[in-house]
């Protein structure tokens, strides 16, 4: 298969990805020293990119990194990159890191931050993969706790979640669910998580130390809205086992069902039917919010 039509911008020069190079000192290299985003878009139009740059810039805050570029600048390099690439459904990945400099884990020496956009034709996710399901293990691997690296900060560090992809990989499996130290259920590994029991939806709290995923987030509040049996509690991993539904969210993927969790069928081993109402609910709700950041992106494109 051939790779999918790809522009990046580093540092505001633009170029296909073969010769988009960053320095071997750079701190995301070495330390995973960066915060990054991912979004997509729709019609040419990124989706929800306020958002993601709210979280960028959060990020950055709570791990001390200053971010130099002006918001309205940022937008303006992800505009130019869209342009160049030319594609109506693209993906969008935002990477700021501490800069380069002298080898050393001194936050001080980065100067001023690398900043690198990806972006690359995104064809639409099998159809399958929604109609069927996928297949998830629970990890041996643990989240990091909040203490150590916050996993409610979207940093390049991510060796973590590679560690349970891995594991999720070796047994045959789509991704990885993990467990936090005390045993309960966080996210997936790029992705978070939900369960459905006896039509009540439940998703683990933030404080069981997880991604504040804007999926999530728009999800949640769709539930308020629609009146849906809804909670945010801790899940053991027993509850996971015993669930009549299981999806996962994240913002290029939307919701996808999980019919499989270690050796066993969840539920019927077929989608459930507050899945496929939640997915029906959250198309809808792209829609919608589409053209919201149409108007908001006329007004960048304006610029250009
Ligand atoms: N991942 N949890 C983790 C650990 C994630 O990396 C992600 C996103 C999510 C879902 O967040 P959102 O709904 O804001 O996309 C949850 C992105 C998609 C990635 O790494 O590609």
């Amino acid at each position: 298969m051939s790779e999918p039509k790809s522009r990046v911008n580093v540092n505001g020069i633009i170029t296909p990805p073969e010769k988009a190079k960053i320095s071997v000192f750079d701190r995301g290299f070495l330390y995973g020293d960066s915060v990054y985003e991912v979004t997509q878009t729709y019609d040419g139009v990124p989706f929800l990119l306020e958002e993601h740059l709210d979280r960028l810039w959060f990020s950055a805050e709570q791990l001390d990194m200053h971010i130099s570029i002006e918001r309205w600048a940022l937008k303006k390099q992800i505009a130019l990159t869209l342009k160049e690439l030319d594609v109506p459904s693209a993906y969008i990945r935002i990477i700021v890191s501490r800069g380069e400099g002298n080898l050393g884990l001194d936050p001080n020496l980065g100067g001023r931050h690398n900043l690198v956009i990806i972006t690359k034709d995104l064809p639409p996710y099998p159809k399958t993969l929604y109609s069927h399901g996928v297949h998830v293990i629970i990890a041996e691997t643990l989240r990091n706790s909040a203490g150590s690296l916050d996993p409610n900060i979207k940093s390049g560090n991510y060796l973590n979640n590679v560690m349970a992809y891995s594991e999720a990989k070796k047994r045959g499996a789509y991704d990885s669910v993990m467990l936090n130290r005390e045993g309960k259920v966080t996210e997936c590994t790029t992705s978070n998580i939900w369960m459905v029991k006896d039509g009540l939806l439940r998703t683990p709290p933030l404080s069981s130390g997880l991604l504040s995923g804007i999926t999530r987030r728009h999800l949640i509040s769709l539930c308020k809205q629609h009146q849906v049996n809804f909670n945010e509690t801790e899940i053991n991993p027993e509850e996971l086992m015993q669930a009549d539904e299981i999806f996962i969210t994240s913002t290029t993927r939307k919701l996808l069902p999980i019919t499989r969790l270690n050796e066993n069928s969840v539920g019927t081993g077929r989608p459930g039917a507050m899945t496929k109402q939640l997915i029906q609910l959250y198309e809808i709700h792209v829609t919608e919010q589409h053209k919201k950041d149409q108007q908001d992106w006329k007004k960048i494109l304006e610029t250009l």
